[in-house]
């Protein structure tokens, strides 16, 4: 099938009750795990590059090796940006074929994350591609703060409305307690602050950093209307230890296609557990 935008499968996500997986990937393995995943599921997949990946991979590739890959399927995909930060760089994955980008001005003062992200929209709107903007910071577990100081960086309710009425973002990352990378202890959501969130806007809600999120607060985080959610660190584990377990009892094998192989079946076997738990499995 063709690229397709964030509307387009959280729209359904929305009215349905459940969210739509947001995977990062790299390389072309990646891209085949999360595209294979989503066929064998019959679940609407939206596969994101971040400017790392990009600058690793190169952005024509990242555009073919993906576009390459959903028109072997029958299942929607979305080729999203994730944490775009340079407007030169939305503009170039906008131009070279992606069908959605976010715009990620969560370090800006608000007035200057309100108008950089304004100027996005408008330009992708134009040509049909839609965007994710965010508000609030959502960090790492690398961060060396406390409990408190992180709480500080959530994002703010009526600071969200104004957000979303001022840009018409599609969709909204927020800051309710998740972070990027491995959790050292378990992750604590404010859903309170999700739920006035929810209320108080009208664009789909992202939840970044979803790798070691308890199963059951991801639940509880969809029943209160998180639309896309968004894993890349429980892949790279799942890459990363494909290789390593299969090294560990093959250590003279020398050939990358007999390690890539297991490495690719430990990242389906996790992407295909996070759609059936965010409930896209079977709806597409
Ligand atoms: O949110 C960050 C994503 O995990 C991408 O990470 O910038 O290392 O590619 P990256
Ligand atoms: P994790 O690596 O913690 O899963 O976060 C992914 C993410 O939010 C990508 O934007
Ligand atoms: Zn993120």
């Amino acid at each position: 099938m063709n690229l397709v935008s964030l509307k387009d499968v959280l729209e359904p996500a929305e009215k349905g009750g459940y969210a739509v997986g947001a995977f990062n990937a790299n390389n072309m393995e990646i891209v085949q795990a999360i595209i294979e995943s989503a066929a064998e599921e019959r679940s609407p997949v939206i596969l994101q590059a971040s400017q790392g990946a990009i600058n690793y991979a190169g952005l024509d590739f990242i555009v073919a090796l993906v576009k390459t890959a959903a028109q072997g399927v029958n299942v929607p995909v979305v080729l999203h940006l994730d944490h775009g930060t340079d407007f030169n760089q939305v503009m170039r994955c906008i131009r070279h074929g992606f069908s959605s980008v976010m715009f990620d001005g969560s370090k800006l003062p608000l007035e200057e994350n309100i108008a950089r992200t304004l100027r996005v929209v408008e330009i992708a709107r134009a040509v049909g591609v839609s965007v994710e903007g965010e508000l609030g910071k959502i960090g790492g577990t690398e961060d060396e703060i406390t409990v408190e100081e992180r709480e500080a960086l959530f994002t703010d309710p009526a600071e969200a409305e104004r957000f979303v009425k001022e840009t018409a973002v599609d969709a909204l990352a927020i800051a309710i307690g998740t972070a990027h990378g491995p959790y050292k202890g378990e992750p604590r959501l404010d859903f309170p602050r999700l739920k006035r969130i929810k209320d108080l806007t009208a664009a789909f809600i992202v939840l970044h950093g979803a790798s070691g999120v308890p199963d059951d607060a991801v639940r509880q985080a969809v029943s209160l209307g998180v639309n896309k959610i968004n894993i890349d660190t429980d892949i790279r584990q799942a890459f990363t230890s494909g290789i390593t377990d299969f090294m560990k009892k093959n250590p003279n094998n020398i050939d990358p296609r007999k390690m890539l192989s297991p490495a690719k079946a430990e990242m389906k076997k996790i992407i295909k557990e996070k759609m059936r738990l965010f409930g896209c499995s079977g709806k597409a």
